[in-house]
């Protein structure tokens, strides 16, 4: 337990108290590019971070500092410019079924198949396993977030949480490495985010899963993270890292939450910041 519940910098004797096992994911000094004919966009500069079996993640900043361009790197869709990204202690040279996505919006479920068919359908490709063992793995997972009594109704039937849920089901049937997540919730209205938090907590205590998880949102990122990567505005740089694993969704509204969420943006957006 942590005597001083408010926000603590990361150590390394923090990083391995709050890992259960040893390190998944290395993110080594990782620069990201976008050239475009006219000019090159730098996204992130020199930045890295390592991710333990177990961990949720967080990678927060604001929109444009490259959050989601790091993601896909970790994804394999886009190469590092200079530096390295290895999971498992092998580099990371494109996309694999060891590494799923979730992303924000709600289109990402094919909408001619059925909520079974989506989440069946990459186990059969992806995993090689029969129709039967596909249907029963995707129907635990759809059991796991509330819609088994769903699995037979179409996307555009469904409510935008209830489509994420279905994303997350089918990410997680695939058993992956880590799971990494592009603020899924972030096109959700206010209650229902919440709600979700709530239940992506409950899924992890349960399933034990590895979690990469981007936002922009401070609140959201002190209740789903055990650990912060606080990245600076465009191109992105490592402004700190934090434990944030004293607070769940009892937190908001606490006076010491408060406290952490004022220091955060303080250490986002002052460039003369001196760490303590
Ligand atoms: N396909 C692209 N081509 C050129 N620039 C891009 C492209 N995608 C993103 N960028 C730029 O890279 C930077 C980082 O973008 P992004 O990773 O989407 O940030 P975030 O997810 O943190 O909002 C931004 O300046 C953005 O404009
Ligand atoms: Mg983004």
């Amino acid at each position: 337990m942590v005597a001083n519940p408010t926000l603590l910098f990361a150590d390394r004797d923090g990083q391995a108290a709050t890992a259960t096992s040893e390190r998944l994911l290395a993110v080594e000094n990782v620069n990201l590019e976008y050239r475009t004919r006219e000019r090159i966009v730098r996204a992130t500069h020199d930045v890295s971070f390592d991710v333990y079996g177990g961990d949720r993640f967080v990678l927060l900043g604001p929109s444009g500092c490259g959050k989601s361009t790091l993601l896909k790197a970790v994804a394999g869709f886009i190469q590092p410019t200079s530096g390295s990204i290895s999971l498992d202690g092998q580099i990371v040279r494109g996309p694999g079924a060891d590494r799923i996505v979730v992303f924000q919006e709600f289109d990402q479920l094919p909408p001619w198949k059925t909520v079974l068919q989506n989440v069946a359908f990459p186990l059969r490709v992806a995993k090689k396993l029969s129709r039967a063992e596909a249907n029963e793995r995707a129907l635990h997972y759809l059991e796991k977030v509330g819609l088994a009594s769903f699995a037979n109704a179409y996307p555009h039937t469904l409510s935008g949480g209830m489509k994420q849920r279905v994303a997350i089901a089918r990410a997680l049937a695939m058993q992956p490495r880590v799971l990494l997540m592009d603020e899924p919730f972030a096109a959700l209205d206010a209650l229902t985010r919440r709600k979700m938090q709530e239940e992506l907590l409950r899924l992890w205590e349960e399933v034990n899963f590895t979690l990469l998880f981007v936002t922009h949102s401070i609140e959201e990122a002190l209740v789903v993270g055990n650990r912060i990567l606080l990245l600076s505005p465009h191109p992105g740089r490592v402004r700190a890292e934090l434990n944030s694993h004293q607070y769940s969704q009892d937190s908001f509204g606490r006076s010491d939450f408060q406290r952490s969420v004022a220091r955060i943006h303080h250490l986002l957006f002052e460039q003369t910041e001196t760490v303590q």
